[in-house]
C-alpha cells in the first residue's frame, strides 16, 4: 500500500510517499525557518502563507521522487492536529481535495502519534516491540507514553510548563543565539564543560513522570544577570551545563518509566531527540539496565511527512477513514490515542 503523507502543523511544509507504513520512497521537507528566524520564533500567519506557497510543489516533488505515479497512490495521511490552526488548514484542505480528485481515502493523523510512529520507519533496524514506553520531546510537547499498539497510547506524564525544545529555544534567545536554539546549543555545548556550572535538575516527584523546565530557564537567566560582565568566555559552559540538566532528567524519567512498566524497549522521538547528548546518555543508561533504545535518524526527529504517512497507514488498517466534512478545528489540540473515527 502506498500512502502519501502531508504535514503542515508548524513551520515545515512536508510530503512523503511511504510503502506499507515503513519504507520511505521519498521525503521532502521545505523549512520556513529562515523566515521565522528573523522574528525569534514562529509567526503563525506567516507560516500559513508560506505553506500555501509551497504545498503544491512539495507534494509534486515527493510523488516524483518516489518513483511511483499519482494514480498508484492508495491513500493519503495528513496531520489534523495538534498544531497551528491556519497552518494545519493548508495541508488538510489540500489532502481533502486530492483525495476527492484521485478518488482515494484520506485520514487525519495526530501529529504526536506521527512522531511516536517514526521509530517504525527504520527498516534497517528492529522496531520496538509492544508494549514500549516513548519519550516525545519537541518544541511544543514533552511527554512519556505507554504504547500498547500502533494506535493506542496512554500518557504517563508530561511537562507542567515549558516543553524541552521550548527551553532550548528560550535559553538560546537569552544567549542571543537565535531561533531555533536546539542545534545551536547542542553544538556550542560540545566545546564546554557540563560540570562547570551546576544548574538545577527539576525532578518534581522523582518516581513520577511529569516534567518542569521553567525553573531551569529562570536559573540560567539569573546566572546571566549575575555574570553580565564576563559572559563571553563562559557561553560554552553555560550551554553544556543547561543541556546536561535537561538531558539528565529526560534520560532518568524514560528509563524509570520502562522499569516501572517492565518494558524492554524505549523510544525517544521528536525534534529534541536529535540532541547528541540525549542520544548518548539514554543509550548508555538503557544499556546498564538491559533496555533496548530506539531513536530515529536525525532526519526523522524533526517534523516530516513520512511519520504521518506511517501513522496514517495504521489508522487506515483499522478502517479509520476521514470524510469530506472533517476539519482541523476539532483536533487542533487533541492528545494521542483519542480516536475520532
Ligand atoms: O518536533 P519538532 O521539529 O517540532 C515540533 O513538533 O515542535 O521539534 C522542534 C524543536 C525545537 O524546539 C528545536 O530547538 C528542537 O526541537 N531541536 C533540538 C535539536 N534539534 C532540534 N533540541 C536540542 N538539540 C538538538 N540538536
Ligand atoms: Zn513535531
Amino acid at each position: 500500500m502506498y500512502t502519501l503523507g502531508i504535514e503542515t502543523s508548524c513551520d515545515e511544509t512536508a510530503a512523503s510517499v511511504v510503502k506499507d507504513g515503513s519504507i520511505i520512497l521519498s521525503s521532502i521537507i521545505s523549512s520556513q525557518v529562515d523566515v521565522h528566524h528573523l522574528y525569534g520564533g514562529v509567526v503563525p500567519e506567516i507560516a500559513s502563507r508560506k505553506h500555501i506557497e509551497a504545498i503544491v510543489q512539495v507534494v509534486n516533488s515527493a510523488i516524483e521522487a518516489s518513483g511511483i505515479t499519482k494514480s498508484e497512490i492508495d491513500s493519503i495521511a495528513v496531520t489534523q492536529g495538534p498544531g497551528l490552526v491556519g497552518a494545519l488548514l493548508v495541508g488538510f484542505s489540500y489532502a481533502k481535495a486530492l483525495s476527492y480528485a484521485l478518488k482515494i481515502p484520506y485520514t487525519g493523523v495526530n501529529h504526536l502519534e506521527g512522531h511516536i510512529t517514526s521509530v517504525f520507519l527504520r527498516d534497517s533496524e528492529e522496531p520496538p516491540k509492544f508494549p514500549y514506553v516513548a519519550l516525545l520531546v519537541s518544541g511544543g510537547h514533552t511527554s512519556i507514553y505507554y504504547v500498547t499498539s500502533h494506535t493506542e497510547f496512554t500518557v504517563m506524564g508530561q511537562t507542567r510548563d515549558d516543553a524541552a525544545g521550548e527551553a532550548f529555544d528560550k535559553v538560546s534567545k537569552m544567549l542571543n543565539l537565535g531561533y531555533p536554539g536546539g542545534l545551536v546549543i547542542d553544538n556550542l555545548a560540545k566545546q564546554g564543560d557540563p560540570k562547570k556550572i551546576k544548574f538545577p535538575r527539576s525532578w518534581l516527584e522523582k518516581s513520577g513522570f511529569d516534567f518542569s523546565f521553567s525553573g531551569l530557564k529562570s536559573a540560567v537567566r539569573r546566572y546571566l544577570e549575575l555574570h553580565e560582565d564576563d559572559l563571553n568566555d563562559q557561553l560554552q559552559d553555560i550551554a553544556a551545563g543547561f543541556q546536561a540538566a535537561v538531558v539528565d532528567v529526560l534520560s532518568y524519567k524514560i528509563i524509570n518509566a520502562a522499569v516501572t512498566k517492565k518494558c524492554k524497549d524505549i523510544a525517544v522521538v521528536g525534534g529534541v531527540a536529535a540532541n547528541s547528548r540525549l542520544r548518548e546518555k539514554v543509550t548508555a543508561d538503557a544499556l546498564k539496565k538491559g533496555i533496548n533504545v530506539h531513536i530515529p535518524p536525525i532526519s526523522l526527529c524533526g517534523d516530516n511527512a513520512a511519520m504521518i504517512a506511517a501513522a496514517g497507514f495504521h489508522y487506515l488498517n483499522e478502517g479509520r477513514v476521514s470524510d469530506i466534512t472533517d476539519d482541523v478545528y476539532s483536533r487542533a489540540k487533541s492528545p494521542p490515542g483519542q480516536k475520532h473515527r
